[in-house]
């Protein structure tokens, strides 16, 4: 694999979603706010603690930390794609929070001093860099000693239909293709024992990982289907690149295969699982 490459690549298409998450920001907080607890949760920040978040986005864990550390604690989101930056700012802006901070940084080189935090949390980010042993080891870096590190990745693609069904479609019609073992992906790291082994080679200690399972909700299909596309770093493209015909049938696909999710009103509950990994660094 070309890093440098995944990683131009990778920074663009995140950067051209950045404004599909804005508009989707309440949908995926509420949605996703049990894995933004767990992570909460299992890094247990206290008052007056500096912590950073890794891979922020719109920086939705960072923000529930800070009502933990306080005004005399200090929280620092971080996130690759500076219009997610630019998101998270508004979204701190928002609570008036002045103890809160949004900087762009790469999480395989944190522009943050060793030892400098108490605690690193990071949701759906390490699954999706060139290096995620670098980046641990440099979460460790920016930990001090005894600090604590709580992130949360994907559990398997079975136990995610809300995306798995889109992709089966899309793998089913040559417009995917599942990525090979040890590259970024989704599910690169849902593999119980190798993220555990990661966190021990990037120097982890005291790991333990638990499931996090949650539901994403929406009023119906067409909904969902557009939160899919507005917030997907390759939906979009893809469906650029399809004759119109070819657009029906893999929605008419979809549909049909999500309709399993749905309530007797339409609205869909769809089921989604996380993997939260909590260490020590
Ligand atoms: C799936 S989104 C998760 C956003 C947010 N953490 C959340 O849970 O809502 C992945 C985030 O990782 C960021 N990201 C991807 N690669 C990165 C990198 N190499 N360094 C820093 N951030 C990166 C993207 O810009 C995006 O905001």
């Amino acid at each position: 694999m070309d890093y440098e490459a995944y990683r131009v690549d990778s920074r663009r298409r995140w950067e051209g979603a950045a404004s599909g998450w804005d508009e989707r920001r309440e949908a995926v907080r509420s949605a996703a706010a049990p894995v933004a607890q767990w992570i909460v949760d299992a890094a247990d920040p206290q008052p007056g603690e500096t912590i950073v978040e890794v891979a922020c986005g719109l920086g939705d864990t960072g923000l529930l930390a800070a009502r933990r550390v306080g005004p005399a604690g200090r929280v620092i989101l971080t996130d690759g794609a500076p219009a997610m930056v630019e998101a998270a700012g508004r979204a701190i802006a928002a609570t008036g929070a002045d103890h809160v901070e949004a900087r762009a940084m790469e999480a395989e080189w944190l522009d943050l001093e060793t030892a400098s935090a108490d605690a690193i949390l990071s949701r759906w980010g390490y699954m999706l860099l060139a290096d995620p042993e670098a980046a641990l080891r440099e979460a460790r870096r920016v930990l001090r000693p005894g600090g604590r590190i709580a992130l949360a990745v994907w559990a398997p693609q079975s136990e995610n239909p809300w995306i798995g069904v889109l992709q089966e479609q899309l793998l089913a019609r040559g417009l995917a293709t599942i990525p090979e073992p040890g590259t970024p992906g989704m599910f690169a790291l849902a593999d119980q024992t190798a993220l555990t082994e990661l966190l021990w080679a990037a120097g982890f200690s005291d790991v333990r990982l638990e499931r996090v399972p949650f539901a994403w909700e929406a009023p119906d299909v067409d909904a969902w289907w557009e939160h899919m596309r507005v917030t997907s770093i390759s939906l979009g493209e893809t469906l650029q690149g399809l004759a119109p015909a070819e657009h029906y049938a893999l929605r008419d696909a979809v549909d049909a295969a999500y309709a399993q999710y749905a309530r007797p009103n339409g609205s869909l509950q769809l089921p989604a699982c996380a993997l939260g990994a909590f260490a020590l660094a």
